[in-house]
């Protein structure tokens, strides 16, 4: 019997115990290919020799000196890396221990800077629905997917939800890309008058959007547009790019490729690449020196900030994507990626749509690709395909709920940004597999 408190206690797992690149080891000896990184996480696959070695040398020099009594040599090399890669002006890293703990101090780091100007009465963030941001309260409470979020209601700060910019199920027929992007944009202007700009903080939402909505892009020029909104009412635009920022999209954050430079990023899980705890907020000058000048600290801190081991990891990772230019192999592997869903997949009668960025993919299921019409909740294809797929010797993430948090369904692809042509023909060869599997199962 085990005692560990498991995610899922009814569930029965297999006990993973090596790691071979983009595969996974279980304890008889199976291989899965890891399509999707855990959630998005492990971008250099499994068990990288480099890796592994700077955080035995780290460990064996120096584990950890608590923040608060002094730097360490790995922390600062991160920053400057991370800086130096950054767009525009963001300049300060914060370092925390993951996804959930970024997006809490970036929340709390906004209120602090309109409070350093005697505006602390602002209590509004603005966020989007079907958007998910983490698991701490406040990370949850901005989060927009009412199955996370239902049950902790009574307890979850007042936030409030736009619709997200999510093409497939919004855009008009007539409507061109740009148009839409415009039109998305503008349910942030009309929140922002609704609420009063004065009351806004900051308006918070994933770059694309990963968990919730499945690798879900926005339309050209719906950042640019934000942007412009939230700079005309001062309000700060924080990105979450915890699932598709480190180079998952192709770029090293994922707005570059949308042009426009937030007030504050979240970044986490392709940081450290699973290899160590590790997660991040970069903020811009304006932020830091307001609060620098005024109270002079961030009122915030947890045991952990700025690891020296977890920073070790993280630096060499992104030192293995920047030296070995992984992400020139994101952009094609992800190109072929897609590609190759398309022949396979593009005509599947239970097929919505394939989209996404880089090597961030996701498939929409529908039972009807006419009328775009959700698949019965109550056959929880979702379940079906990651058990199909485990068995399959495929790891890749489905998720229910796509459309309001009950209908819809969605997988998600993530694979490591090592990963070859074979490994891209196993994907989708898996993937058929499971997906076969799992309709019939569901008698479809
Ligand atoms: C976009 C996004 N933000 C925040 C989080 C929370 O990160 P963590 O699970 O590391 O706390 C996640 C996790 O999936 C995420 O996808």
């Amino acid at each position: 019997m085990s005692h560990v408190f498991h995610r899922m206690p009814a569930d029965r797992l297999p006990t993973a115990v090596a790691g071979d690149g983009p595969y996974l080891i279980d304890s008889e000896g199976r291989r899965y290919l890891d399509a999707s990184g855990g959630a998005a996480v492990s971008c250099l696959g499994h068990s990288h020799a480099r890796v592994r070695e700077a955080i035995q040398e780290q460990a064996g020099r120096l584990a950890f000196a608590h923040s608060a009594f002094f730097t360490n040599e790995p922390m600062e090399r991160l920053a400057d890396h991370l800086v130096d890669a950054a767009p525009g002006d963001l300049d300060r890293v914060y370092f925390v221990t993951g996804g959930s703990e970024a997006i809490e101090a970036a929340l709390k780091l906004a209120h602090q800077y309109h409070q350093e100007a005697g505006e602390g009465h602002r209590r509004y963030f603005i966020a989007r629905r079907q958007s998910y941001h983490g698991n701490t309260l406040g990370a949850l409470a901005v989060g927009g997917n009412q199955w996370r979020r239902k049950q902790y209601s009574p307890i979850l700060m007042d936030v409030e939800h736009i619709d997200p910019c999510y093409a497939y199920r919004e855009q008009q027929p007539e409507e061109s890309d740009e148009a839409y992007g415009e039109r998305a944009a503008e349910a942030l202007e009309e929140r922002i008058a609704a609420v009063g700009a004065d009351q806004v903080i900051a308006f918070v939402a994933e770059t694309v959007v990963g968990a919730t909505l499945g690798a879900v892009p926005p339309a050209p020029g719906y950042f640019k547009r934000v942007r412009e909104i939230c700079d005309r009412h001062g309000i700060l635009l924080i990105l979450d790019e915890v699932m598709c920022g480190m180079g998952r999209t192709g770029t090293l954050f994922a707005c570059e490729q949308d042009g426009v430079v937030p007030d504050i990023v979240a970044i986490a899980k392709g940081l450290g690449a699973g290899y160590q705890p590790i997660g991040a907020m970069l903020c811009r000058p304006p932020i830091y020196d307001r609060i620098v000048e005024g109270s002079g600290f961030f009122q915030h801190g947890h045991t952990y900030l700025g690891h020296a081991t977890a920073c070790a990891g993280a630096l060499a990772v992104q030192q293995t994507i920047a030296e070995e230019d992984l992400l020139t192999n994101v952009r094609d592997k992800g190109a072929l990626l897609r590609q190759r869903l398309e022949a396979r997949f593009g005509n599947h009668p239970y097929m919505g749509d394939i989209r996404g960025r880089g090597l961030f993919l996701g498939i929409e299921l529908v039972a009807d690709r006419g009328s775009k019409a959700p698949l019965d909740p109550a056959l929880k294809l979702h379940g079906r395909v990651k058990r199909q797929a485990m068995e399959a010797g495929l790891i890749c993430y489905p998720n229910g709920g796509t459309i309001d948090g009950r209908l819809g369904t969605h997988i998600l692809l993530a694979p490591p940004f090592i990963i070859d042509d074979d490994h891209v023909e196993e994907i989708v060869d898996k993937l058929d597999q499971a997906l076969t599997g799992a309709l019939g199962e569901a008698g479809l």
